[in-house]
């Protein structure tokens, strides 16, 4: 996908990596469409992207989410890309994570994504690209975040099994399995608190290798051996 002149949706655009890539998008030219659910948020990022189209969406309507695609389609005139920046976490052992608990980290980190990437299928233009932020918990299920993994997996097979599928359309399928990155989102997380971990990835290099894989039409972005990030094509 060409970056520069692209129509792109990204939801989850009022988080620290949303913000991020949506500012970065913008700026390398593409016409950027936000969503999220922080009301404030959004019309900041929007002000910030040239008054860019802004629209709320709850993570728990999923026809929201579905629809949110539609409505960016008639703002942006055509849709090249859609990027999923929406998540949650919950820090805990098994046992002490509520039903309630496990039912909104599958809402956030798989069902409500799958939605938006499931409207974007058929809106999205041949060459163009749908992506997801799973994390490295969807490769190594990791103690006292069981259901975070979980979630975070479920959504990682969703995707591979529609890069199968989508193999003809031209539609290509990317999954940004990040690492720990410094945006403070454990600390942001609905139960528990997170493990003393080690310094996370700067945004900007999780935002520089998410461009380079969105303009690569690659369809992994993941820890690599020799650098933070490898892109996968
Ligand atoms: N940071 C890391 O270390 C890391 C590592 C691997 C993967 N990830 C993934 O990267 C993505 C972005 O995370 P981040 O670090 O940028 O954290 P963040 O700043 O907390 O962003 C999370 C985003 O999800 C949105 N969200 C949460 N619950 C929602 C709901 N019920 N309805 C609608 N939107 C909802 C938040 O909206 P509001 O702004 O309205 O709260 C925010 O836009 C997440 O999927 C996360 O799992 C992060």
């Amino acid at each position: 996908m060409i970056v520069n002149g692209a129509g792109i949706l990204v939801p989850g655009a009022t988080g620290a990596l949303g913000t991020a890539l949506v500012l970065r998008l913008h700026e390398q030219g593409a016409a950027v469409a936000v969503a999220g659910r922080d009301h404030e948020g959004l019309a900041r990022v929007s002000q910030a992207c040239g008054d860019a189209p802004a629209r709320a969406f709850d993570a728990y309507d999923l026809e929201q989410c579905a629809r949110t695609v539609t409505w960016a389609v008639g703002e942006l005139g055509a849709l090249d890309g859609v990027v999923v920046c929406v998540g949650g976490a919950a820090f805990g052992p098994a046992g002490a994570v509520s039903d309630a608990v496990a039912e909104h980290l599958f809402t956030v980190n798989a069902l409500a994504p799958m939605a938006f990437l499931r409207a974007a299928l058929s809106a999205v233009k041949p060459g163009g690209v749908i992506a997801a932020i799973t994390g490295v918990v969807a490769d190594s299920p990791t103690a006292g975040m069981a259901d975070y993994s979980a979630s975070k997996a479920g959504l990682s097979a969703w995707l591979r099994a529609v890069r199968r599928e989508q193999r003809a359309s031209g539609v290509t399928v990317l999954e940004i399995r990040l690492p720990h990155v410094e945006t403070g989102f454990a600390g942001r997380a609905v139960l528990g608190t997170p493990p003393v971990l080690p310094t996370g990835l700067p945004v900007a290099e999780a935002v520089d290798a998410i461009v380079a894989a969105l303009s690569a039409d690659a369809r992994l972005v993941k820890p690599g051996r020799d650098a933070p990030l490898d892109i996968e094509r």
